[in-house]
């Protein structure tokens, strides 16, 4: 059988044209660089945030220099009313849903010992519950418009890893592992795939804290093969790719973007 290389002939920015992707926590962090990296590729991007309207516009508005198409909805992905509005709004504007980027993630850093109701609640229904849903509602679109689809969770090395004084975010993210191997099983049929992204640590406002302790980073740093975090634009570069036909092979799986932390350490 002669290898297809699906990527040939094609310009990087027509890469994925005619797509429509939704990316949720769009407007900071990996989430501004992956609606960045789509809206290069060709992608229509809907960018969902929940606060900083600013910084949407900000964003559809460089998008929109470089000739590219986004628009921005506040949408709070813990609320499946929320949800259920923002795929509708891609679908409106765009009239199909192509890629469901779920980004949108929170931690609180809290140990098993003094975690509240709160702090779980918080973690579980934005980082699993909204995911759950969002894959849901986007999987439901996708059968219905016909063709296809790709889910694209952003995970996180703590889908296998444990994170000591972060329970509550392994736990989801451990949901999120078996959520996607089990929904990529049930989805296949349909051709819709889904597929974790998960990074190590990237230099991003969740790991503010870090980047300001000299002697954190450097300890995060040395554990790191590579030597050093990654750059929001690395994990969008993996979902750039799972986003396009090149990676119509790959379902039900994480693709880790980590450096290689989870090979050589023990667990930070
Ligand atoms: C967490 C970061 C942490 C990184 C590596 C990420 O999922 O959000 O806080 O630095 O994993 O441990």
């Amino acid at each position: 059988m002669t290898a297809v290389n699906p990527l040939a002939g094609k310009a990087l920015s027509s890469f994925l044209a005619g797509k429509v992707a939704i990316v949720t926590g769009g407007n900071s962090g990996i989430g501004k660089a992956i609606v960045e990296q789509l809206a290069q590729l060709g992608a229509k991007v809907v960018i969902d945030y929940r606060s900083n309207p600013e910084a949407t516009e900000d964003l559809e508005e460089q998008i929109g220099a470089y000739g590219g198409c986004s628009f921005g909805v506040q949408a709070d992905v813990s609320k499946l009313e929320d949800l259920q509005r923002l795929i509708q709004a891609a679908v409106t504007r765009y009239g199909r849903l192509d890629v469901m980027v779920n980004n949108a993630g929170v931690e609180t850093r809290t140990s098993i010992l003094d975690t509240t109701p709160e702090d779980y609640d918080k973690v579980l229904n934005v980082n699993l519950r909204g995911v759950f849903f969002s894959t849901q509602y986007a999987a439901r679109q996708m059968i219905s418009q016909g063709g296809g689809g790709r889910v694209i969770n952003i995970s996180s090395v703590h889908e296998d890893w444990p994170m000591p004084n972060n329970t509550p975010y392994c736990l989801s993210k451990g949901g999120m592992r078996m959520l996607t191997r089990t929904a990529g099983v049930e989805l296949a049929p349909h051709g819709v795939t889904v597929v974790n992204v998960g990074p190590g640590a990237v230099a991003t406002p969740i790991n503010d804290a870090t980047m300001n302790d000299p002697k954190l980073l450097a300890q995060l740093n040395a554990a790191i093969p590579l030597g050093r975090m990654a750059q929001p634009e690395e994990i969008a570069a993996v979902v750039g790719f799972l986003a396009s036909d090149a990676a119509s092979y790959i379902t039900a799986t994480t693709i880790f973007a980590d450096g290689g932390i989870m090979q050589s350490s023990p667990g930070l």
